[in-house]
């Protein structure tokens, strides 16, 4: 019988947790108090790492800790200088699973992560980085869309569903992201193949979430429209585009890139210091909105389904309904 349970089970099974949702690492977002409250609600909580220290992961995962006794995931960036005692920091803890973001991975951490014991979590954007992923020995991938908050890709959710989940869903378990507001998304992937699903925006504005009320009420007025993606403005610096709503803090990225490139021409910074600019310019916002509820010069990364975000709920609520949406979307189905 398809029900969410029987078509969850594969992400279930493979998460340790009693609903395939995994709530989507966000950098100062997904921190103790979400990651218990998701996991403790039958999700999957994710930490963020993003540009912590050791210091800083080793008393984040033992915080979580201490608020629930249920499976949690640490998503750890591929680009961290400190990458390997990250993962060794996630070792000394037995973190069960870590999602690697951000890129490919360099040389050796795919294998460290697997002598921890842990399950490896890889975001796949195309077939055959899938394919090597699966080949290497990824256990689980992610395919995000470009509706998702963040840093995005180029093809939207739908056609990634549909290129890679009857290729790849029956090799290693799938999970779906990007643009997924509503249960009845949840239950058309999970009948196409995908283990399960990952939600970001969705979860931001749970009272659990620690965000700050400015940032939380942008979302509660958010669109979908007003979700956008950054622009690139010189083509000498390539800039991995980021999904968010539009306020002044959008137009002073362009203004940034501009500042940057104009370094690059007076030879003032070679290439590599200049992306470096770029790509901290936005772990700097995402701070200054998230935490200091600078809403006007920060940056509100959302996503595409900001527009479903309606209410500030517990985790519990916004997990029970979208499984309801999903049951009944497969019940009136069944009844059809
Ligand atoms: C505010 C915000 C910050 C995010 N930060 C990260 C991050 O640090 N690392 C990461 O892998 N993904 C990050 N993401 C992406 C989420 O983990 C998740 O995949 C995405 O939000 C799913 O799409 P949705 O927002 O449409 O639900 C972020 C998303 C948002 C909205």
């Amino acid at each position: 019988m398809k029900n969410t349970k029987t078509l969850m089970q594969r992400g279930t099974d493979f998460l340790g947790c009693d609903v395939a949702i995994m709530c989507g690492a966000m950098s100062w977002i997904s921190e103790r108090h979400l990651v218990s409250a998701i996991s403790n609600a039958g999700g999957f909580g994710v930490i963020a790492c993003g540009a912590m220290t050791t210091d800083l992961l080793d008393n984040e995962i033992a915080e979580t800790k201490k608020r629930t006794d249920k499976p949690f995931g640490v998503n750890l960036i591929t680009m961290h200088p400190d990458l390997m005692d990250l993962i060794a920091i996630c070792g000394k803890h037995a973190v069960s699973h870590i999602v690697l973001a951000g890129g490919l991975p360099p040389k050796g951490s795919i294998e460290a992560i697997k002598a921890t014991g842990a399950k490896l979590i890889c975001f796949a954007p195309a077939m055959a980085l899938a394919k090597k992923f699966i080949r290497s020995g990824v256990d689980a991938l992610v395919i995000e869309g470009m509706e998702a908050g963040g840093h995005i890709g180029p093809v939207s959710t739908s056609v990634l569903a549909q290129e890679m989940l009857p290729d790849i869903a029956a090799q290693v378990p799938v999970f779906v992201a990007g643009g997924i507001g509503r249960g009845e998304a949840i239950a058309s992937y999970l009948e196409m193949g995908a283990a399960g699903v990952q939600l970001g925006t969705r979860f931001v504005c749970a009272h659990e979430c620690i965000a700050h009320e400015n940032f939380k009420k942008a979302f509660l007025k958010g669109n979908a429209r007003d979700a956008i993606s950054s622009v690139q403005i010189d083509p000498r610096l390539p800039v991995i585009p980021v999904r968010a709503l539009k306020n002044k803090g959008t137009e002073e990225f362009t203004a940034k890139q501009r500042e940057v490139a104009n370094l690059l021409d007076e030879g003032s910074v070679d290439m590599n210091e200049a992306q470096l600019q770029i790509e901290h310019f936005w772990a700097g916002a995402l701070k200054r909105a998230v935490i200091d509820g600078d809403v006007e010069n920060g940056s509100l990364m959302a996503g595409q389904s900001v527009g479903m975000v309606k209410a500030q709920q517990s985790v519990a609520e916004i997990i029970a309904e979208l499984m309801d949406q999903a049951e009944s979307a497969l019940a009136k189905e069944k009844a059809a």
